[in-house]
């Protein structure tokens, strides 16, 4: 039985593996997300939840039918606005996904976990003539598995920004949307294997 015990704690391990590996979404709207600015008065410097309805005052027109759980977060900012968005999450790699008007150029600078910040941008080619959705501003992936934290910062010399979601590789909080059928999917997994091996802990 020595054996079958050991198969069946490595069949629980394999199964919490997939489980803690899995691909979860954290909207824009989720409040694990800061959103930091100088919070100047009016439509610009301010984040903004984008509907379409104020997309007249913004600078990007595009169709909420399409983004992440239908919400983007919106900001135009300048010098000194000090506009960012830290998202801590738990895992091993995260992507950060935007929403795009036709020619726009989002131009972020990202750290890490505190580390050195790095410039990156997402453009949608005007020549393209269409709205991007799911454009990717930031991937990073095959990180230590723990708490890490992300921060995008606007170009200071002036930036707009349509943040819609992010991907995580990693381990959904619990008490989120999803948490509970993907543990309930881990445990399907597992079970029935165990049940094959007739393994009996006991
Ligand atoms: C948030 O914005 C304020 C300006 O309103 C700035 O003083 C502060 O440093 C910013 N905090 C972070 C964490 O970026
Ligand atoms: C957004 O897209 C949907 C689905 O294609 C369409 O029905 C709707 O009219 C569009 N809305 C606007 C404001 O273009
Ligand atoms: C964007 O990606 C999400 C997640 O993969 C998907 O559900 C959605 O349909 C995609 N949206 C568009 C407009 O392609
Ligand atoms: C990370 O995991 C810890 C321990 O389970 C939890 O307390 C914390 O809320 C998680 N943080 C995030 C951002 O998911
Ligand atoms: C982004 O901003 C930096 C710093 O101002 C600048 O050097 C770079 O050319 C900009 N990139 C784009 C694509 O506009
Ligand atoms: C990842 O974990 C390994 C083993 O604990 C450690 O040696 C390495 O320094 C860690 N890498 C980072 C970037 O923290």
């Amino acid at each position: 039985m020595w054996s079958l015990r050991a198969a069946g704690a490595t069949l629980c391990v394999l199964g919490l593996t997939a489980f803690t590996n899995g691909l979860y979404y954290i909207d824009d709207q989720d409040s694990s997300i800061t959103y930091n600015s100088s919070a100047g008065v009016g439509y610009n410097k301010k984040w903004l939840k984008y509907s379409h309805e104020n997309s007249n005052l913004l600078a990007v027109s595009v169709n909420e039918t399409f983004l992440f759980d239908k919400t983007a977060s919106y900001t135009q900012c300048y010098p000194s606005d000090h506009c960012s968005i830290t998202i801590p999450f738990n895992g091993t790699g995260i992507t950060l996904y935007v929403a795009q008007d036709i020619g726009d150029i989002y131009n972020t600078t990202i750290s890490l976990d505190n580390g050195p910040a790095t410039n990156h941008f997402a453009y949608n080619d005007i020549k393209a003539q269409v709205e991007a959705y799911n454009a990717t501003l930031y991937d990073i992936q095959g990180l230590n598995w723990t708490t890490h934290t992300v921060r995008v910062e606007l170009d200071p010399s002036g930036s707009r920004l349509l943040f819609d979601y992010a991907a995580v590789a990693g381990d959904q909080p619990p008490g989120r949307n999803g948490a509970a059928a993907a543990a309930a999917a881990s445990l399907l997994a597992v079970a029935p294997v165990l049940v094959l091996l007739g393994v009996s802990f006991w």
